[in-house]
């Protein structure tokens, strides 16, 4: 179980994050929704310790996650593997060395630099990219892939880390809707097959609703929606996004205009 209890990220005087609390069952497929600047971001990075905490605690299972250091926090960032908007791959690399990268964190730097990867690793890594249909493409370089096929190396990336999390920053921001169904499809095999909790920042409500099996909602860096995507009503939504909510509500009609009653239409 992931506890976030009292989580809050300052930089400078602002809180990116602002008291954040709650806890994510294992095998859970989290959405985090909210309009730009909400924190989202943040959140997930200060779970990854990618950003720092100003105060407040993240625990999981026995071990506080705030406390680490060194090796430990190095541990912990492959336990909860990140997946970012732009692949974050090294694009002169091939596709199977890219997704061995997973592996560093088990692999002796001196291994990994002369390119010795362990045989099961490599096996490993090609089972990774045949769970996404991507290993006929272990040899090419990964700067030669589309964006859909880029971001299912970095998920098999993930996978050979053996994360118990996934933390997944808008991860088809940058992918057009044919990969986005291809990559959303990916991070539920690994949350359904593979057990593997997600949380996962979306634009999109559309897509929190179809995918996730709960959401919650930041505005301002506070949580402000924590629940089931049904519980999630239009008005809520709106409340949310503000502005930014026709687009990303496509599957809320607006409201038919009110009726006028009889009269009032030759008055108009
Ligand atoms: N490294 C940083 N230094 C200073 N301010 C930051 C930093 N990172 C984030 N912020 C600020 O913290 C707030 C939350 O940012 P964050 O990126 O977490 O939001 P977000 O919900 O992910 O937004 P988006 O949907 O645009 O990605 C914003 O006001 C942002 O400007
Ligand atoms: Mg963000």
């Amino acid at each position: 179980m992931l506890v976030v209890n009292g989580l809050t990220c300052r930089f400078g005087a602002k809180a990116a994050v602002d008291n954040a609390s709650f806890s994510v069952a294992p095998g859970s497929f989290v959405g985090v929704i909210g309009r730009s600047g909400a924190g989202k971001s943040t959140l997930l990075r200060s779970i990854n310790r990618l950003s720092p905490i100003s105060s407040g605690q993240v625990r999981f299972g026995d071990l506080d996650v705030t406390a680490l250091r060194g090796r430990e926090l190095r541990k912990w960032r492959a336990r909860s593997a990140m997946i970012f908007q732009q692949f974050n791959l090294v694009g002169r690399l091939d596709v199977l060395t890219n997704v061995l990268m997973g592996r560093l964190a088990d692999v002796p730097s001196w291994r990994s630099l002369a390119q010795l990867w362990p045989a099961e690793d490599v096996a490993m890594a090609l089972s990774a990219l045949e769970q996404f249909d991507m290993a006929s493409l272990a040899a090419q370089r990964a700067d030669q892939l589309s964006g859909g096929q880029q971001q299912r190396v970095a998920i098999a990336r993930a996978l050979v880390q053996n994360p118990e999390i996934i933390l997944a920053d808008e991860p088809i921001a940058s992918l057009d809707p044919r990969n986005t169904k291809i990559v959303m499809d990916a991070l539920l095999r690994i949350n359904k097959h593979f057990g593997i909790t997600v949380i996962c920042n979306l634009h999109s409500l559309d897509l929190a609703r179809s995918y996730c099996d709960r959401l919650i909602g930041m505005a301002q860096g506070r949580v402000v929606f924590d629940d089931l995507p049904a519980a999630l009503t239009a008005q809520i939504a709106r409340e949310l996004y503000d502005l930014e909510a026709d687009e990303v509500m496509d599957m809320h009609p607006a409201p038919a205009p009110p009726v006028p009653a009889i009269g009032e239409a030759a008055v108009a």
